[in-house]
């Protein structure tokens, strides 16, 4: 059954189970928020997404309302704008700190962006700030809580997306601090270091800390993003590499992988030095009479391959050669991979390294 709406005077088609929200996006409505994730269940804390809804006595929060039939929906009267630039300028009043660095977290230009967008007079209430900024021993993660607008993404990604509950709320109002369990260090806690608390959180209170020692000498135009694949395991999450002169300083999860939906482990997130680290390997090694590792050519590193291999071979048979093929490799590397063990050495000693 075709569901029917109206949102801004103009008449749409819904599914059943849609918030108003999601259909107006999908109609290319912009609906401000700042608690809302849309890989996370609607919260409705920050209330910005407030619409009209006729016949209703105070605007509705579209993120966490249910469309039904024959709705009628505005989304941006002049008393719903003001609303929100009154409902900014509160959370601006107990933040310190507005414009912060792009390189803090895909997400922290978020409150920045429509402060400026609303034109919000950053002083019109004054009084409490909220948040305690934690001084926390661990090489990935800044927890800056005075930036911090108790938005609570980061608590729900860590348990919705990550599974990991590492951290939590303690208090209300002006005393909302996120915290631990026993308001400890993230690294004696659940913590795995996946980083969605960071590339969520709208206001940089959570920051990555190998970004930000780019900070300095990067400003945003100056950062570079390329669309890739993680090349750690055989998940295939979509990544956006951060670079600057030629050189990567960051790592953005893809919100629109369709493999990871902007998730990432800890090696996805930070574990990116290798590529351009001093020791990386960039030509075949061989190992020569003297004992010592010697660059060489492709041509030469393979024929010793191939000797070894039948040296074993002819010595000890064909069941002393197992082959384990990496997760990373593609899927023709993978297919060589067994073609060579079971064709060369007509064994079935083949497996891979994410069940090894
Ligand atoms: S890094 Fe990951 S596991 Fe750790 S607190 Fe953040 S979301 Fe949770
Ligand atoms: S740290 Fe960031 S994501 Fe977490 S509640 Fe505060 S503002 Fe929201
Ligand atoms: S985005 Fe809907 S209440 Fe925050």
């Amino acid at each position: 059954m075709t569901l029917k709406m109206q949102i801004d005077n103009i008449g749409v088609t819904f599914s059943d189970g849609e918030t108003v929200l999601e259909v107006a996006q999908r109609h290319k409505k912009e609906i401000p928020t700042l608690c809302y994730d849309n890989r996370l269940d609607p919260f409705g804390g920050c209330r910005l997404c407030i619409v009209e809804l006729e016949g209703a006595r105070n605007p509705i929060a579209s993120c966490t309302t249910k469309a039904t039939e024959g709705m009628v929906i505005r989304t941006a009267t002049d008393t719903i704008e003001k609303y929100r630039k009154t409902l900014l300028e509160m959370v601006a009043s107990e933040n310190r700190e507005i414009d912060v660095h792009p390189l803090r977290g895909y997400a922290s230009n978020e409150f920045a962006h429509l402060s400026n967008q609303y034109k919000i007079d950053k002083s019109h209430f004054s009084g409490t700030k909220s948040g305690i900024t934690k001084s926390d021993d661990n090489p990935f993660i800044l927890r800056d809580y005075e930036l911090c607008i108790s938005c609570y993404r980061c608590v729900r990604v860590c348990a919705e997306q990550e599974g990991d509950h590492a951290i939590n709320v303690m208090n209300r109002g002006f005393h909302t601090q996120i915290i631990t369990e026993f308001d400890g260090l993230l690294k004696d806690s659940a913590c795995t270091f996946c980083g969605q608390c960071i590339q969520t959180c709208p206001t940089g209170a959570l920051g990555d800390k190998k970004a930000l020692r780019a900070a300095d000498q990067v400003n945003d135009s100056e950062i570079g993003k390329t669309r890739t694949i993680c090349a750690y395991c055989g998940v295939g999450c979509s990544v956006d590499i951060l670079t600057n002169d030629k050189k990567i300083i960051g790592i953005h999860p893809a919100m629109d992988g369709p493999a990871n939906q902007g998730a990432l482990c800890v090696k996805g997130q930070f574990a990116y030095d290798f590529v351009q680290h001093s020791d990386r390997l960039k030509t075949p090694l061989v190992r020569r009479e003297d004992g010592e590792l010697h660059e060489t050519s492709w041509n030469e590193a393979l024929d010793k391959a191939a000797d070894g291999f039948k040296k074993v071979y002819n010595q000890d048979g064909k069941y002393s050669i197992y082959g384990i093929a990496s997760g990373r490799a593609p899927s023709e590397a993978s297919y060589l991979m067994q073609k060579f063990i079971r064709a060369g050495f007509g064994t079935n000693y083949i497996d891979n390294c994410s069940r090894a």
